[in-house]
């Protein structure tokens, strides 16, 4: 007897996801899967929950049921920095930069996962602090030229465009080289050639090995580059699959995609 394997391993699993406000489900009994390796949009109208669903994977609000699970391992119980360390980041639908650092302070001070801050070393071991810094510098320098921010990468994050700021989420993200990165709306508000710019890091990095779940509005967006698709409408996860399908699912077409130009 021959046993069925699935070597696609899901690097995040959701089961029976609920968040209610009051009387009100914002997130009703979700699941799914995303296997490692995959770029996985997450789409539907304003207001299906598809932000308070990153919420709850990332820790910032508990779910009231369900289970959230990181490459095998529980994570719904945990706070924020726990599942942060276990590899799972985010960017928010407004971008949270410090406004008066520079673009490089930005994403020197962005978490870097397991990266050694210890106090101490500052009082005993100087040279290693500058070395230490020094390779921070570097990493830190090389993510801003990989997002194409090199040139900028001394001015206030303050002086950034929207778009800019959204590549600047990306980096500081990168600091602590997560296993999966969940963006929301990363195109929104971008203009069309750094939205070019984005798609294209945003493949690169798949391309190295990175998992992504994206918010996005921007239909060009998530039928160019993301498969798996699930849609949300009215905090309920009304369809999975690829995005051929996805435009031929009446459901899908009535709760969201039939009204988009
Ligand atoms: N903290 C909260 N308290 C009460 N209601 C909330 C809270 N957070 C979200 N909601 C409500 O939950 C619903 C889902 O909101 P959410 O922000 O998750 O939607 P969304 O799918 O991300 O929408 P958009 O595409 O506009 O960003 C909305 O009706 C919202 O008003
Ligand atoms: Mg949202």
């Amino acid at each position: 007897m021959t046993t069925a394997v699935n070597n696609t391993q899901a690097v995040l699993r959701l089961e029976g996801i609920s968040k209610r406000f009051g009387g009100f489900t914002a997130v009703d009994d979700v699941s799914f899967d995303l296997p490692a390796g995959a770029i996985g949009g997450l789409i539907g109208p304003n207001g299906a929950g598809k932000t308070t669903l990153f919420n709850t994977l990332a820790g910032m609000i508990q779910p009231d049921s369900g289970q959230v699970s990181l490459n095998g391992a529980p994570i719904h119980t945990l706070p924020p920095h726990r599942i942060f360390s276990a590899g799972l980041a985010r960017t928010f639908q407004i971008p949270r930069p410090f406004r008066e650092m520079t673009v490089l302070e930005n994403v020197m001070t962005a978490p870097a996962g397991q990266a050694g801050e210890k106090f101490w070393n500052n009082l005993l071991r100087p040279g290693l602090v500058a070395r230490q810094e020094l390779a921070l510098r570097d990493k830190a320098m090389s993510i801003i030229e990989f997002c194409d921010l090199a040139r900028v990468s001394s001015d206030a994050a303050a002086s950034l465009s929207g778009g800019q700021l959204k590549l600047l989420e990306l980096a500081r993200v990168l600091m602590s080289e997560p296993k999966l990165i969940l963006l929301d709306e990363p195109a929104a508000g971008i203009n069309p050639s750094l939205m070019v710019t984005l798609v294209d890091k945003i493949t690169e990095l798949n391309r190295q090995g990175y998992t992504f779940l994206i918010i996005e509005h921007n239909m060009d967006v998530v039928m160019s580059i993301c498969e798996p698709i699930m849609v949300m409408a009215q905090g309920r996860l009304i369809y999975r699959g690829n995005a051929e399908d996805a435009r031929q699912n009446t459901e899908v077409l009535d709760a969201y995609l039939g009204d988009l130009p």
